[in-house]
């Protein structure tokens, strides 16, 4: 009936359908719906102008058309997937004036199941290696408002979006690619399905999520140190623990260890100091690490810093009375310093020794009370012996820079064990001393600033080298490297600022290392010497006596004009007068009874300057003889004031 209707009224209402939709005078309790597959929807349509009949339109839940002013479109079991309800009203004073209002339904389906899985493979991953994650989501509809999202733990990685229109419910697949990294190994994976379906849609969106994929990541150990330095310590541990997986096993190195051993760590208290190589291992590969074990540090740290710390007051008193010669001292209630810990009854002869790379070295330690074993902690050699008071340390070649050898005693009454560090001086003078200017060669220019510098290569101790500067004879400078501690040979330099003048011309600059090793050292500190570096300085020409000169002409005298200026490249001299005919270029003095009067102007001149000089040469006057006349201009109390001087002959 309704097709009826429809068929006979539309040729007359379609153009008034086209301008007449936005007036429509019903109203629709909701814009669009959003109803889960098979559930329940209810819209009313309300007329707003009086009408001749309205109704719902649908393919399930419509209302057939009547005077009603309210009509509800109502479907308990919504399973239409393209349901298009419409309500339509006639209106005014003719029959055929209608117009209809449709309502968008969406119709969401939540996915029946979503799983997570790595494409193509199965067991634990590799690091290093892609590999494809894949979401199923199985029956879910609109796919247009599906997203997939992507997450590691509580991070969010990705999402995806699908461009499907279907609006019946589809499967889909997600893919995400990934890089097992380490950090990935026990990460949970997960994927969620979530329809997005705005305001009017479900709050919070309906989520439906993967079981978590637990990922496990094959890699193979690496340390993040691959060394490590210990000083030996009752409490510290040599650990080579190391993450990896499968999970690693150990093994230890070392020319101090009697056989291998494979636990994770070691307890540095019951090694000699040395190197310790420790090795994880896993199929995937392995990593070793070195750990260099040193003796205990200096005694009074030991024995000073863990009492004050460990102990209270009142058992530092009671330690106090029983350690009388220990000599603690205190003032008050406070200690103010560990003068020495003496108790120790060991004796290492020579206290301190001073040995070059290389050479032989002998020590002896003597215990001064029965000792049930005394020896030496060595990294190269280590020895000891049993009831013996003495024991001795001794290398052929000494070439070991991170040796610290220490003697120890273990006594059969208290002190039960002590131990004396020797002290030890390994040197090596220098391969080579080389002196330099820097950026510059020689000539150098009087007056500029320049860098000189003394490298010294490969020299220990540094703390010990003194660094001298030489120029000629004179110690100029000298260069110490005390605040430096390294123990094996290094690279030093040391620079010396010059501001050359013209006497420094020829200057022989040098520099030496010498290493103050001390009484212990040689009877000469080994000392190396740079070269001679030469300074070559270049000024400009200086006439040794500036003035103008006044000369008279006598019939017994020769006139002599000197021009000589002293300078570095060596000037050139140029004479100029109206009275010269002969050739005088480069002549410093001009010697010559024929010179007649007139004005002579020498020029000398190099590379770096130009000066020049006034001689006046006059006929001989009357009265007392004059041999010269000298006339010299000076600025005096502000003034320029002239100066003559006569030589008379009487
Ligand atoms: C529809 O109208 C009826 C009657 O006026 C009312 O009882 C009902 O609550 C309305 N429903 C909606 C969804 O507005
Ligand atoms: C659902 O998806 C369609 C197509 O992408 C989009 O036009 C619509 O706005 C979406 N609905 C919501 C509520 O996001
Ligand atoms: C490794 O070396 C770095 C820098 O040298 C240091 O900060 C870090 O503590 C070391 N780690 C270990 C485990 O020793
Ligand atoms: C060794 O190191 C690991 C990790 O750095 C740590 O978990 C373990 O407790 C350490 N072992 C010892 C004995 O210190
Ligand atoms: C020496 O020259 C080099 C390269 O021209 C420059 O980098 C350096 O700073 C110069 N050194 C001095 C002391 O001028
Ligand atoms: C270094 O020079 C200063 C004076 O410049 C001098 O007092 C000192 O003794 C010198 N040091 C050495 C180690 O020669």
């Amino acid at each position: 009936m309704l097709q009826r209707f429809f068929g006979c009224v539309y040729l007359s209402a379609v153009s008034q359908l086209v301008t007449l939709t936005a007036e429509c005078p019903v109203q629709l309790s909701q814009k669009s719906v959003v109803v889960e597959y098979g559930g329940s929807v209810a819209v009313n349509c309300t007329a707003s102008v009086p009408h001749y009949g309205m109704g719902w339109e649908a393919s399930e839940g419509g209302v057939d058309k009547t005077r009603d002013s309210v009509i509800t479109w109502t479907v308990s079991d919504l399973r239409e997937w393209d349901i298009k309800p419409i309500c339509y009203i006639n209106y005014k004073t003719t029959h055929d004036t209608l117009c209809e209002e449709e309502l968008p339904v969406t119709i969401y389906k939540t996915p029946d199941s979503v799983s997570i899985s790595i494409v193509n493979h199965r067991g634990p991953m590799k690091e290093g290696e892609q590999y494809e994650l894949q979401c199923d989501v199985q029956d879910v509809a609109p796919v247009q408002n599906l997203t997939v999202k992507w997450y590691k733990g509580e991070t969010l990685l990705d999402q995806t979006t699908f461009t499907d229109t279907s609006i019946t419910p589809v499967n889909e697949v997600a893919k995400l690619l990934i890089t097992a990294g380490r950090a990935d190994d026990g990460a949970q994976y997960r994927c969620e399905a979530e329809l997005d379906l705005g305001a009017e849609g479900p709050q919070p969106p309906p989520t439906v999520t993967s079981k978590p994929l637990s990922a496990e990541v094959n890699y193979k150990p690496k340390h993040s140190n691959s060394t490590e330095t210990i000083i030996k310590n009752d409490e510290v541990m040599l650990n080579c623990t190391v993450m990896a997986n499968p999970a690693p096993t150990y093994t230890w190195h070392s020319e101090h260890l009697k056989e291998e051993i494979s636990s994770s760590t070691l307890p540095s208290s019951t090694l000699s100091p040395g190197e310790y190589t420790c090795t994880a291992t896993n199929s995937l590969g392995s990593d070793s690490k070195v750990f260099i074990v040193k003796s205990t540090v200096a005694k009074q740290d030991r024995v000073g810093i863990p009492l004050a710390s460990v102990y209270g007051l009142q058992q530092i008193s009671s330690i106090f009375i029983k350690m009388k010669n220990n000599l603690l001292c205190f003032l008050g209630l406070s200690i103010i310093g560990i003068v020495s810990a003496d108790s120790c009854s060991l004796e290492i002869s020579p206290a301190r020794v001073v040995v070059k790379f290389g050479d032989p070295v002998s020590v002896s330690c003597v215990a001064s009370r029965p000792v049930r074993v005394l020896g030496w902690e060595s990294v190269i050699a280590a020895s000891h012996t049993q009831n013996d008071l003495s024991v001795q340390w001794r290398v052929d070649s000494l070439t070991d820079w991170i040796e610290e050898p220490i003697c120890y005693g273990v006594f059969f009454t208290a002190p039960r064990q002590c131990e004396e560090k020797l002290n030890l001086v390994l040197y090596k003078k220098p391969d080579s001393v080389s002196i330099s200017l820097v950026n510059h060669s020689s000539p150098v220019v009087e007056g500029r600033e320049y860098q000189l510098q003394c490298e010294v290569q490969n020299v220990a101790p540094v703390q010990y080298l003194v660094l001298r500067w030489y120029r000629g004879k004179t110690e100029v400078y000298n260069h110490s490297f005390s605040e430096l501690s390294p123990a094996t040979p290094v690279q030093v330099s040391s620079t010396l600022l010059i501001v050359p003048n013209r006497a420094d011309d020829g200057a022989q600059y040098r520099c030496e290392a010498e290493l103050q090793l001390g009484a212990e050292g040689p009877q000469l500190p080994p000392t190396v010497q740079s070269e001679v570096l030469n300074i070559a300085v270049q000024y400009p020409p200086d006439f040794r006596s500036p003035e103008e000169e006044i000369l008279d002409i006598s019939e017994d005298s020769e006139i002599v004009l000197d021009c000589t200026a002293e300078g570095n490249p060596p000037p050139v001299y140029i004479w100029s007068s109206s009275n010269l005919q002969e050739n005088t270029d480069n002549q410093p003095v001009l010697r010559a009874a024929s010179l007649g009067p007139g004005e002579y102007t020498c020029t000398a001149s190099n590379i770096l300057g130009k000066k020049s000089k006034q001689f006046v040469i006059k006929h001989k006057s009357k009265g007392p003889e004059t041999l010269r006349t000298n006339r010299r201009h000076t600025v005096l109390d502000g003034a320029l004031r002239t100066f003559w001087t006569w030589e008379i002959k009487i």
